[in-house]
Protein backbone atom coordinates (compact mmCIF):
# COMPACT_ATOMS: atom_id res chain seq x y z
CA UNK A 1 0.00 0.00 0.00
CA UNK A 2 1.34 3.68 -0.49
CA UNK A 3 1.27 6.49 1.59
CA UNK A 4 1.83 8.61 -0.77
CA UNK A 5 -0.59 8.63 -4.00
CA UNK A 6 1.43 8.37 -6.78
CA UNK A 7 -1.51 10.07 -8.19
CA UNK A 8 -2.60 13.68 -7.56
CA UNK A 9 -5.89 14.13 -4.67
CA UNK A 10 -7.44 16.85 -7.00
CA UNK A 11 -10.79 16.85 -4.91
CA UNK A 12 -11.19 20.54 -5.72
CA UNK A 13 -10.95 20.50 -9.17
CA UNK A 14 -13.58 19.57 -11.48
CA UNK A 15 -14.61 16.55 -12.45
CA UNK A 16 -14.06 15.62 -8.79
CA UNK A 17 -15.34 18.90 -7.08
CA UNK A 18 -18.98 18.24 -8.42
CA UNK A 19 -18.45 14.19 -8.11
CA UNK A 20 -15.52 13.55 -5.52
CA UNK A 21 -16.95 10.11 -5.23
CA UNK A 22 -14.77 7.64 -7.77
CA UNK A 23 -11.72 9.96 -6.23
CA UNK A 24 -12.44 8.62 -2.70
CA UNK A 25 -12.97 4.81 -3.88
CA UNK A 26 -9.79 4.70 -5.63
CA UNK A 27 -8.13 5.96 -2.74
CA UNK A 28 -10.48 3.54 -0.46
CA UNK A 29 -8.64 0.90 -3.46
CA UNK A 30 -5.01 1.88 -3.96
CA UNK A 31 -3.77 3.83 -0.52
CA UNK A 32 -6.65 3.89 1.78
CA UNK A 33 -4.58 6.17 4.50
CA UNK A 34 -2.50 8.64 2.36
CA UNK A 35 -0.90 12.44 2.52
CA UNK A 36 -1.44 14.95 0.36
CA UNK A 37 1.51 17.44 -0.15
CA UNK A 38 -1.41 19.27 -1.82
CA UNK A 39 -3.13 19.58 1.13
CA UNK A 40 -0.51 19.13 3.91
CA UNK A 41 -2.98 16.31 5.41
CA UNK A 42 -3.50 12.94 5.80
CA UNK A 43 -6.51 11.68 4.67
CA UNK A 44 -8.58 8.47 6.17
CA UNK A 45 -11.01 6.95 3.44
CA UNK A 46 -12.23 3.31 4.80
CA UNK A 47 -15.15 2.91 7.23
CA UNK A 48 -12.82 1.16 9.58
CA UNK A 49 -10.54 2.92 9.81
CA UNK A 50 -12.68 6.44 10.47
CA UNK A 51 -14.40 4.91 13.39
CA UNK A 52 -10.94 3.86 15.08
CA UNK A 53 -9.90 7.39 14.55
CA UNK A 54 -12.94 8.86 16.04
CA UNK A 55 -12.72 6.57 19.08
CA UNK A 56 -9.52 6.93 19.97
CA UNK A 57 -9.48 10.78 21.05
CA UNK A 58 -6.17 10.25 23.04
CA UNK A 59 -4.10 9.83 19.83
CA UNK A 60 -6.12 11.91 17.09
CA UNK A 61 -6.56 15.29 19.00
CA UNK A 62 -9.86 17.76 17.95
CA UNK A 63 -8.06 20.49 19.33
CA UNK A 64 -7.57 22.93 16.62
CA UNK A 65 -8.25 26.76 16.36
CA UNK A 66 -10.90 27.47 13.65
CA UNK A 67 -11.17 31.53 13.87
CA UNK A 68 -7.56 32.54 14.67
CA UNK A 69 -5.48 34.13 11.60
CA UNK A 70 -1.85 32.61 11.39
CA UNK A 71 0.46 35.36 11.80
CA UNK A 72 -2.01 38.60 11.61
CA UNK A 73 -0.58 42.31 11.36
CA UNK A 74 -0.45 43.97 14.14
CA UNK A 75 -3.30 45.84 13.81
CA UNK A 76 -5.64 42.86 13.32
CA UNK A 77 -4.43 41.33 16.70
CA UNK A 78 -4.98 44.78 18.67
CA UNK A 79 -8.55 44.76 17.26
CA UNK A 80 -8.77 40.81 18.45
CA UNK A 81 -7.70 42.30 21.91
CA UNK A 82 -11.16 43.97 22.25
CA UNK A 83 -12.82 40.16 21.68
CA UNK A 84 -12.77 37.10 23.58
CA UNK A 85 -9.98 34.80 22.68
CA UNK A 86 -10.88 31.70 20.86
CA UNK A 87 -11.71 28.80 23.56
CA UNK A 88 -11.79 25.08 22.51
CA UNK A 89 -15.29 24.17 22.58
CA UNK A 90 -16.56 21.00 22.08
CA UNK A 91 -15.70 20.37 18.21
CA UNK A 92 -12.29 21.17 18.74
CA UNK A 93 -11.88 20.08 21.98
CA UNK A 94 -10.77 17.16 23.82
CA UNK A 95 -11.57 15.50 27.19
CA UNK A 96 -11.68 16.18 30.42
CA UNK A 97 -13.06 19.71 29.02
CA UNK A 98 -14.80 18.59 26.55
CA UNK A 99 -16.69 15.62 28.99
CA UNK A 100 -17.31 18.81 30.95
CA UNK A 101 -19.03 20.97 28.31
CA UNK A 102 -20.49 18.52 26.67
CA UNK A 103 -22.54 17.55 29.42
CA UNK A 104 -23.46 21.14 30.35
CA UNK A 105 -24.59 22.04 26.82
CA UNK A 106 -26.78 18.14 27.05
CA UNK A 107 -28.29 18.72 29.97
CA UNK A 108 -29.58 22.54 28.40
CA UNK A 109 -30.48 21.11 25.06
CA UNK A 110 -33.45 19.44 26.39
CA UNK A 111 -34.85 17.60 23.56
CA UNK A 112 -38.05 19.82 24.77
CA UNK A 113 -36.92 22.55 23.48
CA UNK A 114 -35.85 20.93 20.06
CA UNK A 115 -39.89 19.71 19.76
CA UNK A 116 -40.98 23.03 20.73
CA UNK A 117 -39.55 24.36 17.42
CA UNK A 118 -41.50 22.25 15.40
CA UNK A 119 -44.14 24.47 14.88
CA UNK A 120 -41.76 27.22 13.85
CA UNK A 121 -40.17 25.33 11.72
CA UNK A 122 -43.49 24.24 10.06
CA UNK A 123 -44.84 28.20 10.12
CA UNK A 124 -40.97 29.28 8.19
CA UNK A 125 -41.02 26.61 5.59
CA UNK A 126 -44.96 27.18 4.32
CA UNK A 127 -44.04 31.27 4.79
CA UNK A 128 -41.27 30.60 2.25
CA UNK A 129 -43.06 28.52 -0.08
CA UNK A 130 -46.20 30.27 -0.20
CA UNK A 131 -43.71 33.31 -1.36
CA UNK A 132 -42.73 31.45 -4.52
CA UNK A 133 -44.71 28.66 -5.35
CA UNK A 134 -47.28 30.59 -7.85
CA UNK A 135 -43.79 31.55 -9.56
CA UNK A 136 -43.18 28.34 -11.16
CA UNK A 137 -39.65 28.15 -10.49
CA UNK A 138 -37.21 29.29 -8.02
CA UNK A 139 -33.47 28.63 -6.65
CA UNK A 140 -34.75 26.41 -3.65
CA UNK A 141 -31.40 27.13 -1.88
CA UNK A 142 -31.54 30.98 -2.10
CA UNK A 143 -35.63 30.57 -1.35
CA UNK A 144 -35.71 27.81 1.63
CA UNK A 145 -32.61 26.06 2.02
CA UNK A 146 -30.95 28.57 3.19
CA UNK A 147 -33.46 31.00 5.15
CA UNK A 148 -34.78 28.43 7.16
CA UNK A 149 -32.13 26.99 9.27
CA UNK A 150 -30.34 30.33 10.78
CA UNK A 151 -34.30 31.61 11.23
CA UNK A 152 -34.60 28.23 13.54
CA UNK A 153 -31.07 28.48 15.21
CA UNK A 154 -31.59 31.70 15.83
CA UNK A 155 -35.18 30.75 17.38
CA UNK A 156 -33.59 27.64 19.17
CA UNK A 157 -30.62 29.90 20.79
CA UNK A 158 -33.50 32.76 21.57
CA UNK A 159 -31.90 35.47 19.71
CA UNK A 160 -34.26 37.52 17.63
CA UNK A 161 -34.97 35.60 14.30
CA UNK A 162 -34.38 39.77 12.22
CA UNK A 163 -30.74 39.13 13.49
CA UNK A 164 -30.42 36.12 11.10
CA UNK A 165 -29.09 38.15 8.13
CA UNK A 166 -26.59 39.91 10.31
CA UNK A 167 -25.25 36.23 11.91
CA UNK A 168 -24.93 35.01 8.65
CA UNK A 169 -22.64 38.00 7.89
CA UNK A 170 -20.57 38.01 11.21
CA UNK A 171 -19.82 34.26 10.66
CA UNK A 172 -18.78 34.72 7.13
CA UNK A 173 -16.52 37.18 8.52
CA UNK A 174 -15.34 34.68 10.89
CA UNK A 175 -14.63 31.68 8.80
CA UNK A 176 -12.81 34.32 6.23
CA UNK A 177 -11.07 35.45 9.16
CA UNK A 178 -9.15 32.68 9.92
CA UNK A 179 -8.88 31.63 6.48
CA UNK A 180 -5.48 31.49 4.91
CA UNK A 181 -4.87 33.96 2.16
CA UNK A 182 -6.87 36.20 3.00
CA UNK A 183 -5.41 39.63 2.90
CA UNK A 184 -4.78 42.16 5.42
CA UNK A 185 -7.00 44.67 5.03
CA UNK A 186 -9.92 42.13 5.13
CA UNK A 187 -8.53 40.40 8.12
CA UNK A 188 -9.55 43.89 9.59
CA UNK A 189 -12.14 44.26 8.56
CA UNK A 190 -13.58 40.28 9.66
CA UNK A 191 -11.55 41.49 13.02
CA UNK A 192 -14.10 43.99 13.43
CA UNK A 193 -16.72 42.03 12.57
CA UNK A 194 -15.45 39.52 15.11
CA UNK A 195 -15.78 41.76 17.88
CA UNK A 196 -19.28 43.23 16.86
CA UNK A 197 -20.74 39.86 16.72
CA UNK A 198 -19.16 38.60 20.40
CA UNK A 199 -20.49 42.03 21.49
CA UNK A 200 -23.75 41.17 20.58
CA UNK A 201 -23.74 37.81 21.89
CA UNK A 202 -22.56 39.60 25.11
CA UNK A 203 -25.49 42.05 25.54
CA UNK A 204 -27.86 38.67 24.93
CA UNK A 205 -26.69 37.05 27.70
CA UNK A 206 -26.80 40.15 29.82
CA UNK A 207 -29.87 40.60 29.01
CA UNK A 208 -31.04 36.92 30.01
CA UNK A 209 -29.36 37.28 32.95
CA UNK A 210 -31.63 40.21 34.03
CA UNK A 211 -35.06 38.49 32.40
CA UNK A 212 -34.61 34.79 31.75
CA UNK A 213 -36.82 33.34 28.79
CA UNK A 214 -37.30 29.76 27.95
CA UNK A 215 -34.66 29.35 24.90
CA UNK A 216 -31.35 27.69 24.91
CA UNK A 217 -29.19 30.58 25.69
CA UNK A 218 -31.14 30.83 29.47
CA UNK A 219 -30.73 26.81 29.31
CA UNK A 220 -26.73 27.45 28.53
CA UNK A 221 -26.09 30.32 31.20
CA UNK A 222 -28.49 28.42 34.14
CA UNK A 223 -27.11 24.57 33.41
CA UNK A 224 -24.96 22.80 35.78
CA UNK A 225 -24.99 19.52 35.22
CA UNK A 226 -23.09 17.14 37.45
CA UNK A 227 -22.17 19.20 39.65
CA UNK A 228 -19.78 21.29 37.43
CA UNK A 229 -19.17 24.87 37.60
CA UNK A 230 -21.32 26.73 34.64
CA UNK A 231 -19.74 28.41 32.03
CA UNK A 232 -18.49 31.85 32.15
CA UNK A 233 -19.67 34.71 29.93
CA UNK A 234 -16.02 33.65 27.81
CA UNK A 235 -17.04 30.01 27.40
CA UNK A 236 -20.90 31.35 27.03
CA UNK A 237 -19.78 33.20 24.03
CA UNK A 238 -17.44 30.79 22.50
CA UNK A 239 -19.69 28.37 22.65
CA UNK A 240 -22.87 30.47 21.22
CA UNK A 241 -20.75 31.10 17.90
CA UNK A 242 -19.63 27.23 17.44
CA UNK A 243 -23.56 26.53 17.57
CA UNK A 244 -24.45 29.15 15.38
CA UNK A 245 -21.93 27.72 12.94
CA UNK A 246 -22.91 24.40 13.43
CA UNK A 247 -26.05 25.08 13.04
CA UNK A 248 -26.69 26.22 9.78
CA UNK A 249 -24.66 25.80 6.93
CA UNK A 250 -24.96 21.85 7.61
CA UNK A 251 -28.41 21.82 8.05
CA UNK A 252 -28.93 24.28 4.31
CA UNK A 253 -26.14 21.96 2.94
CA UNK A 254 -28.49 18.68 3.49
CA UNK A 255 -31.62 19.86 2.19
CA UNK A 256 -29.83 20.81 -0.86
CA UNK A 257 -27.94 17.46 -1.05
CA UNK A 258 -31.18 15.86 -0.96
CA UNK A 259 -32.83 18.20 -3.25
CA UNK A 260 -30.30 17.27 -6.01
CA UNK A 261 -30.46 13.55 -5.21
CA UNK A 262 -34.40 13.67 -5.75
CA UNK A 263 -34.71 16.04 -8.41
CA UNK A 264 -33.36 12.73 -10.35
CA UNK A 265 -35.56 10.61 -8.71
CA UNK A 266 -39.24 11.49 -9.09
CA UNK A 267 -40.69 8.46 -7.97
CA UNK A 268 -39.11 8.52 -4.40
CA UNK A 269 -40.42 12.29 -4.01
CA UNK A 270 -43.78 11.20 -4.95
CA UNK A 271 -43.26 8.06 -2.43
CA UNK A 272 -43.08 10.40 0.49
CA UNK A 273 -45.36 12.75 -0.49
CA UNK A 274 -48.06 10.14 -0.52
CA UNK A 275 -46.62 8.33 3.13
CA UNK A 276 -43.79 10.70 4.98
CA UNK A 277 -42.98 8.27 6.84
CA UNK A 278 -40.63 7.07 4.56
CA UNK A 279 -38.58 10.75 4.78
CA UNK A 280 -36.62 9.40 7.88
CA UNK A 281 -34.82 6.86 5.49
CA UNK A 282 -34.46 9.04 2.59
CA UNK A 283 -32.56 11.61 4.82
CA UNK A 284 -30.71 8.81 6.04
CA UNK A 285 -29.83 7.23 2.52
CA UNK A 286 -29.16 11.31 1.71
CA UNK A 287 -26.49 11.83 4.53
CA UNK A 288 -24.66 8.64 3.80
CA UNK A 289 -24.84 9.31 0.03
CA UNK A 290 -23.83 13.19 0.06
CA UNK A 291 -22.71 14.53 3.39
CA UNK A 292 -22.67 17.91 4.03
CA UNK A 293 -19.82 17.78 6.30
CA UNK A 294 -17.28 15.98 4.06
CA UNK A 295 -14.58 15.02 6.81
CA UNK A 296 -13.52 16.51 9.65
CA UNK A 297 -9.66 17.02 11.00
CA UNK A 298 -8.03 16.04 13.92
CA UNK A 299 -4.29 16.00 14.64
CA UNK A 300 -2.09 13.04 16.09
CA UNK A 301 -0.59 13.41 19.75
CA UNK A 302 2.21 10.68 18.32
CA UNK A 303 2.78 8.09 15.36
CA UNK A 304 0.35 6.25 14.43
CA UNK A 305 0.18 2.82 12.56
CA UNK A 306 -3.28 3.16 10.44
CA UNK A 307 -4.53 1.36 7.56
CA UNK A 308 -0.92 0.14 6.49
CA UNK A 309 0.51 4.11 6.82
CA UNK A 310 2.31 5.44 9.64
CA UNK A 311 1.11 8.57 10.54
CA UNK A 312 3.82 11.29 12.29
CA UNK A 313 3.11 12.62 15.53
CA UNK A 314 1.46 16.28 15.59
CA UNK A 315 -0.26 15.44 11.57
CA UNK A 316 -3.27 16.85 10.65
CA UNK A 317 -5.70 14.22 9.43
CA UNK A 318 -8.78 14.45 7.73
CA UNK A 319 -11.30 11.43 8.46
CA UNK A 320 -13.02 11.58 5.05
CA UNK A 321 -16.35 10.65 6.26
CA UNK A 322 -17.84 11.25 3.05
CA UNK A 323 -15.79 8.27 1.49
CA UNK A 324 -16.25 5.55 4.64
CA UNK A 325 -19.97 6.17 3.54
CA UNK A 326 -19.37 4.54 0.60
CA UNK A 327 -17.62 1.96 1.44
CA UNK A 328 -18.43 -1.12 -0.28
CA UNK A 329 -16.98 -3.50 2.52
CA UNK A 330 -20.23 -1.83 4.31
CA UNK A 331 -22.72 -0.46 2.08
CA UNK A 332 -22.98 -3.11 -0.65
CA UNK A 333 -23.42 -1.34 -4.18
CA UNK A 334 -23.00 2.09 -1.67
CA UNK A 335 -23.29 4.12 -5.10
CA UNK A 336 -26.43 3.45 -5.75
CA UNK A 337 -29.32 5.45 -3.89
CA UNK A 338 -31.80 3.32 -1.93
CA UNK A 339 -33.10 4.07 1.22
CA UNK A 340 -34.92 1.11 1.80
CA UNK A 341 -30.97 -0.56 2.21
CA UNK A 342 -31.43 -1.37 5.64
CA UNK A 343 -28.32 -0.28 7.27
CA UNK A 344 -28.12 3.28 5.87
CA UNK A 345 -28.38 4.92 9.63
CA UNK A 346 -24.85 3.57 9.74
CA UNK A 347 -23.76 6.43 8.07
CA UNK A 348 -20.84 8.69 9.69
CA UNK A 349 -23.46 12.41 8.27
CA UNK A 350 -23.37 13.55 11.71
CA UNK A 351 -19.66 12.02 12.96
CA UNK A 352 -19.80 9.17 15.72
CA UNK A 353 -18.55 8.79 19.25
CA UNK A 354 -17.97 11.17 21.49
CA UNK A 355 -18.27 14.68 19.20
CA UNK A 356 -21.38 12.95 17.50
CA UNK A 357 -23.72 15.97 16.07
CA UNK A 358 -25.42 17.85 19.36
CA UNK A 359 -28.13 19.05 16.76
CA UNK A 360 -29.08 15.73 14.64
CA UNK A 361 -32.50 16.34 15.85
CA UNK A 362 -32.81 19.15 14.91
CA UNK A 363 -31.35 19.41 11.93
CA UNK A 364 -33.71 15.82 10.79
CA UNK A 365 -37.00 17.69 11.82
CA UNK A 366 -35.61 21.26 9.76
CA UNK A 367 -35.30 18.28 6.58
CA UNK A 368 -38.16 16.27 7.23
CA UNK A 369 -40.43 19.34 7.27
CA UNK A 370 -39.20 20.71 3.83
CA UNK A 371 -38.91 17.54 1.83
CA UNK A 372 -42.51 16.93 3.03
CA UNK A 373 -43.85 20.19 1.92
CA UNK A 374 -41.78 20.27 -1.07
CA UNK A 375 -43.07 17.04 -1.85
CA UNK A 376 -46.47 18.38 -1.19
CA UNK A 377 -46.51 21.81 -2.94
CA UNK A 378 -43.99 21.64 -5.85
CA UNK A 379 -45.27 19.18 -8.19
CA UNK A 380 -43.26 17.78 -10.83
CA UNK A 381 -40.48 19.43 -9.73
CA UNK A 382 -37.91 19.26 -12.57
CA UNK A 383 -33.88 20.65 -12.39
CA UNK A 384 -32.91 23.62 -14.86
CA UNK A 385 -30.81 21.57 -16.95
CA UNK A 386 -29.12 24.46 -18.45
CA UNK A 387 -28.16 25.45 -14.66
CA UNK A 388 -26.36 22.21 -12.78
CA UNK A 389 -25.48 22.33 -9.65
CA UNK A 390 -22.34 24.20 -8.75
CA UNK A 391 -20.20 23.90 -5.60
CA UNK A 392 -17.73 25.69 -3.25
CA UNK A 393 -13.96 24.56 -3.18
CA UNK A 394 -14.25 23.05 0.23
CA UNK A 395 -12.80 19.89 1.77
CA UNK A 396 -15.21 20.14 4.73
CA UNK A 397 -18.73 21.46 3.28
CA UNK A 398 -20.40 19.79 0.27
CA UNK A 399 -23.59 21.33 -1.04
CA UNK A 400 -25.16 22.32 -4.19
CA UNK A 401 -24.83 26.65 -4.20
CA UNK A 402 -28.01 27.14 -6.24
CA UNK A 403 -31.01 24.33 -7.31
CA UNK A 404 -32.92 25.76 -10.00
CA UNK A 405 -36.20 24.58 -10.17
CA UNK A 406 -39.36 24.69 -12.01
CA UNK A 407 -42.62 22.71 -11.54
CA UNK A 408 -46.31 23.14 -13.08
C1 LIG B 1 -27.44 18.48 8.58
C2 LIG B 1 -26.93 19.25 9.50
C3 LIG B 1 -25.73 18.88 10.31
C4 LIG B 1 -24.67 18.08 9.98
C5 LIG B 1 -24.42 17.32 8.69
C6 LIG B 1 -23.78 18.07 11.12
C7 LIG B 1 -22.60 17.33 11.18
C8 LIG B 1 -21.82 17.21 12.30
C9 LIG B 1 -20.67 16.35 12.41
C10 LIG B 1 -20.12 15.47 11.29
C11 LIG B 1 -20.14 16.49 13.65
C12 LIG B 1 -18.94 15.75 14.23
C13 LIG B 1 -17.69 16.59 14.25
C14 LIG B 1 -16.45 15.81 14.64
O1 LIG B 1 -16.43 14.58 14.75
O2 LIG B 1 -15.39 16.47 14.82
C15 LIG B 1 -20.98 17.46 14.34
C16 LIG B 1 -20.77 17.91 15.61
C17 LIG B 1 -21.49 18.94 16.15
N1 LIG B 1 -22.65 19.52 15.67
FE1 LIG B 1 -23.56 19.11 13.95
N2 LIG B 1 -24.30 18.88 12.10
C18 LIG B 1 -25.50 19.38 11.65
C19 LIG B 1 -26.36 20.21 12.32
C20 LIG B 1 -26.11 20.75 13.55
C21 LIG B 1 -26.98 21.65 14.25
C22 LIG B 1 -28.36 22.11 13.77
C23 LIG B 1 -26.34 21.99 15.42
C24 LIG B 1 -26.76 22.90 16.52
C25 LIG B 1 -27.93 23.33 16.75
C26 LIG B 1 -25.08 21.27 15.45
C27 LIG B 1 -24.15 21.32 16.44
C28 LIG B 1 -23.04 20.51 16.55
C29 LIG B 1 -22.08 20.59 17.65
C30 LIG B 1 -22.14 21.56 18.81
C31 LIG B 1 -21.12 19.60 17.40
C32 LIG B 1 -19.90 19.27 18.25
C33 LIG B 1 -20.25 18.24 19.27
C34 LIG B 1 -19.06 17.81 20.11
O3 LIG B 1 -17.91 18.04 19.70
O4 LIG B 1 -19.28 17.24 21.18
N3 LIG B 1 -24.98 20.52 14.29
N4 LIG B 1 -22.01 17.87 13.49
Amino acid sequence: MESVLPWAFNRLESPYLEDPYPLYARARREAPVFYSPEYGLWFVTRYDDVWAVLKDTARFSSRFLMRTPADAPAAVREVLQEAYPELPMLVNDDPPSHTRTRNLVSHAFAPRLVAALEPSVRASVTRLVDGFAPDGDADLIARLAYPVPIEIICTLVGLPAEAGDLIKRWTGDLVTLGAPGTDGERQLACARSSVAFQRYLEEQIEARRRAPRDDLLTALINTRAGGERPLDVAELVNLLIVLVFAGHETTTNLIGNLLVLLLGRPEILRAIRDDPALTDDVINEGLRMDAPVQGMFRTTTEEVALGGAHIPAGAQVMVLFGSANRDEAVFSDPDRFDPGRGNNHRHFGFGRGIHACIGASLARMETRIVLDTVAERLPNLKLDAGRPPTYSPSLMHRGPQAVHVAWF
